[in-house]
Order: structure tokens, then sequence, then C-alpha cells
């Protein structure tokens, strides 16, 4: 059973890893692409400063040569440039949202500002007009370069959020389906056993009346298997429907539970209950359901501990405000890692030659969906035992 839980792990890890490639690919591919439209876009700005001297510093006769210095410089729809003279007086701007209803004023001031964020990005081009005459070309990224080099990161939370979703998604539907298979499986045991059990309960009657029979042992122990068959029935058609919880006193239950294992383990297996909360405390619990849990909690503990140690129930007050009651069940057993703390109650999860690892994924079950309490491994130290934690609503 276990390497499913190896296997299912190195998936994950294989999916991780993939999503990191994924990742990583886009980031260099992306930021290629910044890299090569930012040299194009200096190419321009440069194109633009020589067009600029040329078109100033020459006389200009020829029509058709001033027509396509324009071209060069019209031809720029993307990068945005603000063009001063040497004391910084702004000439001309291209590739800049000002609205039209600014003021004079106002607008100089929002170019004086572009002008600052531009100087932090790059060093203006300087065009040398002869004579200590100089202008000065400011420019920032294309808004297409700028998109260019957030798109990574947008790709990357769209791609992790679709995984958060997925994720949920499929956990939501798995959990739904093994919802299904419990409780379905659940009915139909409790249907099966229910007509033998019914014949069985005929049988005993019989015996019980008969003559013949009077005196024999074989009536009385015929009695008791057929209530413990009745008590098992009454477990799988409880957790195949909504159970009904009703306030019982805990203490009582964990006491009748533990009398019903004691004589059925080894004597060397030592069983203790106590209480720390006042003998009337009740919580809210469907019997045959929580002397379910009780039971296999407490199988698993003599299992931990090849027939030798003791087993202590302790009730009291813990939870939520501590509001709650707690009911811990601590063994001298083998314990359990750290790491497999919350493994233990997967189904299917087993160190045992004959085990199902079924049993504290029903206990699970019980405590958290049908008396929404809480299971959980509340302490343990390999090789010297462990403390299993039942939370109860009062
Ligand atoms: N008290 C305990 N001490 C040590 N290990 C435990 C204890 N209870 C449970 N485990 C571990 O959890 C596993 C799963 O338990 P369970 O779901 O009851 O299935 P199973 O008893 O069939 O193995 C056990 O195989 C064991 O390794
Ligand atoms: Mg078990």
């Amino acid at each position: 059973m276990l390497p499913i839980y190896d296997q299912k792990s190195r998936i994950k890890l294989v999916i991780v890893v993939l999503a990191l490639v994924i990742g990583a690919v886009t980031v260099i591919y992306t930021n290629l692409l910044v890299r090569r439209l930012s040299e194009r876009e200096q190419q321009q700005i440069n194109l633009y400063a020589r067009t600029l001297r040329f078109l100033i510093s020459t006389e200009v006769e020829d029509a058709n040569m001033a027509f396509l210095n324009t071209e060069i410089i019209e031809a720029n729809t993307t990068i945005p440039v603000i063009l001063t003279d040497g004391e910084e007086n702004i000439i001309q701007y291209k590739n800049l949202t000002v609205p039209e209803a600014l003021s004079e004023a106002q607008k100089d001031a929002l170019l004086r500002r572009e002008i600052a964020e531009m100087k932090e990005l790059h060093p203006p081009v300087v065009v040398n007009l002869g004579m200590g005459l100089r202008n000065y070309i400011y420019y920032k990224d294309s808004q297409i370069l700028t998109q260019l080099k957030t798109y990574p990161l947008v790709q990357l939370g769209v791609i992790a959020s679709l995984g958060v979703i997925a994720y949920m998604v499929f956990s939501t539907s798995r959990r739904a389906e093994q919802n299904r298979v419990w409780v379905g499986l659940a009915k139909e045991t409790a249907h099966q056993l229910g007509t033998p059990l019914s014949s069985l309960m005929a049988w005993q009657n019989y015996m019980q009346e008969s003559e013949r029979f009077q005196g024999e042992p074989v009536v009385e122990e015929l009695a008791k298997d057929v209530k413990r068959l009745q008590i098992i029935t009454e477990r799988f058609s409880n957790i195949g429907s909504v159970p009904v919880l009703k306030d019982e006193n805990i203490r009582d239950v964990a006491e009748r539970a533990i009398d019903y294992l004691k004589v059925r383990v080894s004597r060397k297996v030592v069983f203790k209950v106590e209480s720390l909360l006042d003998p009337a405390t009740t919580a809210s619990v469907n019997v045959p359901l929580l002397e379910w849990v009780i039971e296999n909690i407490c199988k698993n503990a003599v299992d931990a501990m090849e027939g030798r140690g003791s087993i202590t129930l302790i009730l009291r007050h813990g939870g939520r405000n501590n509001k709650q009651i707690a009911l811990d069940i601590t063994d001298t057993g083998k314990g359990i890692p750290k790491s497999k703390f919350d493994t233990v109650f997967q189904p299917g999860y087993t160190t045992k030659k004959r085990g199902w690892g079924l049993g504290l994924a029903l206990a699970k079950r019980i405590i958290e969906n049908y008396h929404k309490g809480r299971l959980y491994v509340r302490w343990s130290e390999v090789g010297k035992g462990t403390t299993f934690r039942i939370l109860l609503n009062g």
C-alpha cells in the first residue's frame, strides 16, 4: 500500500518541476524579446538624433531630402520622446498623452515630470549642432516594451491561479466521490447484514424457548454474538446515513468501549480511564460511532505495543476556547514519526502486513464529518508512545 504515497508525491514533484521549467523558459524568452526590442528602440532614437542634426544644421534645399527626414521622425509612433534645447526648453514632443484641456503651464509641468522620469531610465541623446549648440532627446520605453516587461509576471500569475483552481476543483470532486464510496459501501453492508441477522435472532429466540437447549451455555454465547452483530450493523447503518447526535456522558461511553476491548486483548495491556471533567459533563455524540472510533484507536495502540504496555484515556476540556471536550488516548507503543502525523489518516496507509489502513481514515471521518469535531495526533515519539486527541462539542 505504501508505494501509492511515494508515487503520488513523485507525480506532484514532477508537475512542480515542469511548472518551474515552463516559468523559467517564459521569463528567459521574454527577456530576450525585451532586450531585442530595447536595442531597436535605442537605434530608432539614434536615427532620430542624426536626422535632427542633419535637418537643423543643413541648409535643406532639396525638398525631397527634407521630406525623407520628416518621414523618419514621423515613423516613430511608439517611443515617447521629448526634444529640448541646451537650456532644457521643450521644443517638441511625440507619443506622449498631453490633454488639450490643460493650460500651457500645466502642460509644461507635466512634460517636466516626464523628463525627470526619462532621465532615470536612459541618459538623454545629445545632438551636437555645432558652435557649442546642443539639443537633447529624452525618451523612455515604448508602451509595448513596458507591457512586454511585465508580461511574464502576468503570465506566471495566470498559470499559478489556474493551478490553484484546478487543484481545488479536482480535490473537491475527488472528496465528493470518496464520500459516495464510503456512504454507499456502509449502506450496502448494513443492508446485507440485516437479513441473516434477523434470521439469527429468530433462531436465538427459538433456542431460548426450546426445552432442548435449556441450561446450555451455547444459548448465552449465541446471544452475545448476535448482540455484537447488531452493534456492527448499527454502526454501518449510522455511517451510511446522517447520524443522530445526542448528549451523552462521555466517560460512560469511553468506559463501555474499554470494557469490551479489555477482555479481548492480552492481559499485559493495562487500560485506564481518567476524567478531569465534572462527572455530569456530556457531549453531543452518536454512541455506536464514537465507540467504533475509540475501538479503532485502541486496537492500533495494542498493535503498536506488541502485547505489553498501557493505554490511558483522559477526558478534559480543550480545543476552541477550551470549550470542547478532549479525549486523549495515550499508548506506550512504538510511536509515529512526525512526518507521518497526517499520513496515518489517509485511507490505504498501513505499516501492517495484515492491515487495510482504513481504521484511522474512518475514525477521522466519523469525528470530523459526523461530529464536527477534530481527530489528530497530539503527541508521538518513536519508541516512546503516541497520543491521539479526539475533540468533541459539548
Ligand atoms: N498508536 C499508534 N502507534 C503507532 N503507529 C500507529 C498508531 N496508530 C496508527 N498507527 C499507524 O497508522 C497506520 C494506519 O492505521 P489504521 O488506519 O488503523 O490502519 P491499519 O490499522 O489497518 O494499519 C498503522 O498501520 C500504523 O502504522
Ligand atoms: Mg487500525
